[in-house]
């Protein structure tokens, strides 16, 4: 079988810090063309990496590059048009976390997604760390039991991106777009994904623009126009229709400690993911196993694989389908409602 074919949409970071790099470990997906609306960039990385076409926009690599496949690493505002019009050309699609800026977008991407047949896969790396992995296997056997509760931190205490990340119109939201998500999807991960129905939030804008000194940003490129103008924390409670909940927060800046944390409680055990730790019974007594697994797992290399699996194989069902992408976007889209209306939403409603 031979390598899939990927246009990669957008040279920025994550392109060539993450993506780019896996790719040159991958057996079976090759990038054979780039984009961004910044074409020096894109010439620029794509010397650095081999890359033998470079275009200046999606629809030129789309109408002339010989691509199975995009990959799309824009900012968070051009991952709607950029899916819907690769869906359209009949190629598949891996996108980059948060699926979109918003409910709407999403509900129309996964509109094209099913009306052109395509393979969809979201980039959400965590789903292939092993303790992640280790975790849900636990899961599928039901060795975790009912899990009812599951509680998840992303709290940086200065850690403000610089860019669009900060801007709404190009990044959709602050801390909980950007890295709540990550957790939120790890714990929501191993819950099972059951379906959202209630969001209770809160999101703040009281110290993010800081100008502490002897800390580390991450470098995200200037929008046109770029303002900070979403949260710098949020935090709330999501429930499910199952009868679970979860508790979560998550910051770029906070004065509190940096806390990275995934716990999901079930009725035959509970486990925290960093350090990976189960938390259970043995033989009628207490019992804390903590399981050991490399944290340096190539996570990027491991999901592009597994996208790459996928279309190679045909396989609709990849490990983060549309529908799972649109209930996480349910739960981004209810926690800023529920912010901005200071009430609970009802998902749906
Ligand atoms: N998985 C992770 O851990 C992780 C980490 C960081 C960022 N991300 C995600 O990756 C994406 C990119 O973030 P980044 O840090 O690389 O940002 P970046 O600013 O470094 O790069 C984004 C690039 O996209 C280009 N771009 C914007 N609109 C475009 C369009 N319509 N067509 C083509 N190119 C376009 C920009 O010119 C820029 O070069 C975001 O969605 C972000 O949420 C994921």
């Amino acid at each position: 079988m031979g390598k899939l074919r990927i246009g990669v949409v957008g040279a920025g970071n994550i392109a060539a810090n993450a993506h780019l790099p896996a790719y040159q470990k991958c057996s079976n997906a090759v990038p054979v063309a780039i984009c961004d609306i910044d074409i020096e960039r894109a010439k620029k990385t794509a010397e650095q990496f081999n890359i033998p076409e470079v275009y200046g926009s999606i629809e030129e690599m789309l109408e002339k590059a010989d691509i199975d496949a995009v990959d799309i690493c824009t900012w968070n505002n051009a991952h709607a048009p950029c899916l819907i019009a690769a869906a359209k050309a009949g190629k598949h699609v891996m996108c980059e976390k948060p699926l979109a800026m918003s409910l709407d977008d999403a509900l129309k991407m996964e509109k094209a997604v099913k009306e052109n047949n395509i393979i969809f896969f979201l980039a959400v790396p965590s789903r292939f760390g092993y303790a992640n992995m280790y975790l849900r296997e636990m899961y599928e056997r039901g060795e975790l039991g009912d899990v009812y509760y599951s509680k998840t931190s992303y709290n940086r205490r200065r850690g403000t991106p610089l860019g669009w990340f900060t801007d709404k119109k190009t990044s959709g939201g602050g801390p909980v777009i950007d890295i709540g998500v990550h957790r939120i999807d790890a714990a929501w991960y191993l819950m099972g994904t059951p379906k959202p129905v209630r969001v209770s939030a809160n999101v703040f804008n009281k110290i993010g623009d800081y100008q502490t000194k002897g800390v580390d940003r991450w470098h995200g490129t200037p929008c046109p126009d770029n303002k900070f103008d979403c949260e710098d924390s949020g935090a709330g409670v999501i429930h499910f229709e199952n009868g679970a909940t979860m508790v979560f927060e998550a910051s770029w800046a906070i004065n509190a400690p940096e806390k990275y944390e995934t716990l999901v409680c079930g009725s035959k055990a509970g486990a925290t993911v960093e350090p990976l730790t189960i938390y259970g019974e043995r033989n009628d007594y207490l019992s804390t196993d903590t399981v050991t697994v490399s944290p340096k797992n190539d996570k990027f290399q491991l999901e592009i694989e597994h996208f790459a699996d996928c279309v190679l194989k045909g396989i609709k069902e990849t490990k983060y389908p549309i529908e799972q992408a649109v209930d996480m976007q349910r739960m981004l889209q209810a926690i800023y409602d529920s912010a901005a209306q200071g009430k609970e939403i009802v998902i749906g409603e």
